[in-house]
């Protein structure tokens, strides 16, 4: 199956110049969504994944799948005042503005192999953000794994030192 197909072009979202990915086409179709998280679910299951984590919002309809795929613990990582207990925090700068992301001081054990999950990897600020919360929290980044990857912003570079997988390259 050509995931590719589920995957539709918005241009000037969500400003002029920024050609969108939009996976909601993927996520209408049920085995082209089940496809997605099985591709994903084959790469990882041998590995020694303790737990999963992804960034609100998109990152965690690819996330919450495979955790479930996988039998891992699922660690949402959020946009600021949304957690109700301590957290870790980091803001980071996106492809169209800045942002920031928290995560609960307990959401993994020290030593926890993380697996990072999102939907695109664009400039590579949101999973570096992720990623650096996981080794806040004494964490160890297995991998980070995207949908889709926005090959021309050269997101890897900012993620040197971590391994970098995606399903579809743009
Ligand atoms: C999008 C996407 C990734 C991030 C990629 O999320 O889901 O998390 O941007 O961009 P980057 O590599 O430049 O950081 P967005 O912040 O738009 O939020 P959403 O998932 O809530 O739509």
């Amino acid at each position: 199956m050509n995931l590719d197909q589920y995957i539709r072009d918005i241009p000037d979202f969500p400003k002029p110049g920024i050609l969108f990915k939009d996976i909601m086409p993927l996520l209408a179709d049920p085995k082209a969504f089940r496809h997605s998280i099985k591709l994903l679910a084959e790469i990882y299951k041998t590995r020694k994944i303790d737990a999963i984590a992804a960034a609100e919002a998109r990152g965690f309809l690819f996330a919450a799948p495979l955790a479930l795929e996988l039998e891992k613990p699922l660690v949402p990582l959020r946009k600021p005042g949304k957690l109700p207990y301590r957290t870790y925090s980091l803001k980071y700068e996106l492809e169209y503005g800045s942002a920031e992301l928290q995560m609960h001081t307990d959401g993994i054990q020290i030593h926890d192999r993380v697996l990072l999950i999102d939907d695109v990897l664009a400039t590579g600020g949101t999973m570096k953000a992720g990623a650096s919360l996981i080794e806040q929290a004494g964490g160890v980044v297995d991998s980070c794994a995207f949908l889709i990857e926005l090959t021309f912003l050269q997101g890897r570079q900012k993620l040197q030192g971590y391994e970098v997988f995606s399903l579809l390259k743009y």
